[in-house]
């Protein structure tokens, strides 16, 4: 663990103070998956104005608590998704790079370290990317046509749709669940995919931090910002966490 571990104060279900580890215990997001495809959850963060990054980047907008909440998340599934885009700004590397949390993953009875799933149309991605250049790294690119990445030390599978703008995420998400017997899925975005994923009915639950700041539209992104969906969707909130003023919101999405 790189921090110091941060007590966050439940408010929803029960109230009580948690640790990251303690807040997520018993997830068991696979045991909720339909027959069909996996479970997935969407984590995000944004200001209170709505802002998913500053200047690019979602560290300007993140605390230790919310960094604890978003390793812990990886910790609970079979594959972390994410966008080209944010791979590609974020600097993705290693998912679980701490021995604790791969051991408590195991204990779980999962692989000790997830599955990492890129969606990409343009297969923009160089081998020296961190989480393609690390050899413990297993990636499943979901993408259209047959173009491939150059050769990385990771080990890189594909699935693909037919040659085309849009890879059918659910039948990938489908694919996923047959080929590679993933169950629980956490996406980590961006505001792109997300504008893909919510209406096609396949994120099941949303993680959201709310940070108390005001970032100002400028620039800035929301969490769903590619085209408008075409009707809102609408959320329950299941659980609520707060540390030093942000809001750790936790959704199920309504059908
Ligand atoms: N606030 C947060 O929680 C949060 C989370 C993640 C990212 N971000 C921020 O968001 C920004 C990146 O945003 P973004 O929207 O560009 O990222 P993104 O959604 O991660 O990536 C967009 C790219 O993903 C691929 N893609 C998405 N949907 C696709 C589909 N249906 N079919 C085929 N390919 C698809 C395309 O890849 P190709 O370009 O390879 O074709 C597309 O250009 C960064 O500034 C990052 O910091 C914020």
């Amino acid at each position: 663990m790189d921090e110091p571990l941060v007590m966050l104060r439940r408010l929803l279900p029960e109230p009580g103070g948690v640790t990251a580890v303690e807040a997520l215990d018993g997830l068991a997001l696979a045991d909720l998956a339909p027959g069909h495809r996996p479970y997935l959850v969407l984590n995000m963060v944004a200001t209170a104005d709505g802002a998913a990054a500053v200047a690019h980047r979602t560290a300007p907008i993140s605390s230790p608590a919310d960094r604890q909440l978003f390793h812990e998340l990886r910790a609970h599934v079979d594959a972390v998704m994410v966008g080209a885009g944010t791979v590609r700004t974020e600097r993705y590397g290693r998912l679980v790079r701490d021995p604790q949390r791969r051991e408590r993953r195991v204990a779980r009875g999962l692989a000790p370290e997830p599955l990492a799933v890129i969606v990409s149309r343009r297969l923009m991605l160089t081998p020296d990317l961190p989480l393609l250049a690390d050899p413990h790294s297993r990636v499943v690119v979901l993408t259209a046509g047959d173009a491939k990445l150059a050769e990385c030390a990771a080990d890189v599978s594909y699935l693909r749709s037919a040659p085309g703008e849009e890879v059918d995420l659910s039948a990938m998400l489908a694919r996923l669940r047959t080929e590679h017997g993933v169950r629980s899925v956490l996406c980590e975005g961006g505001p792109n995919l997300n504008t893909s994923l919510l209406p096609a009915g396949l994120v099941d639950e949303l993680f959201l931090s709310i940070t108390p700041a005001l970032a100002g539209s400028a620039g800035s992104r929301s969490i769903v910002d590619r085209a408008p969906l075409a009707e809102p969707v609408g959320l329950e909130l299941v659980g609520l966490l707060e540390s030093g003023s942000q809001l750790f919101a936790r959704y199920a999405l309504q059908r």
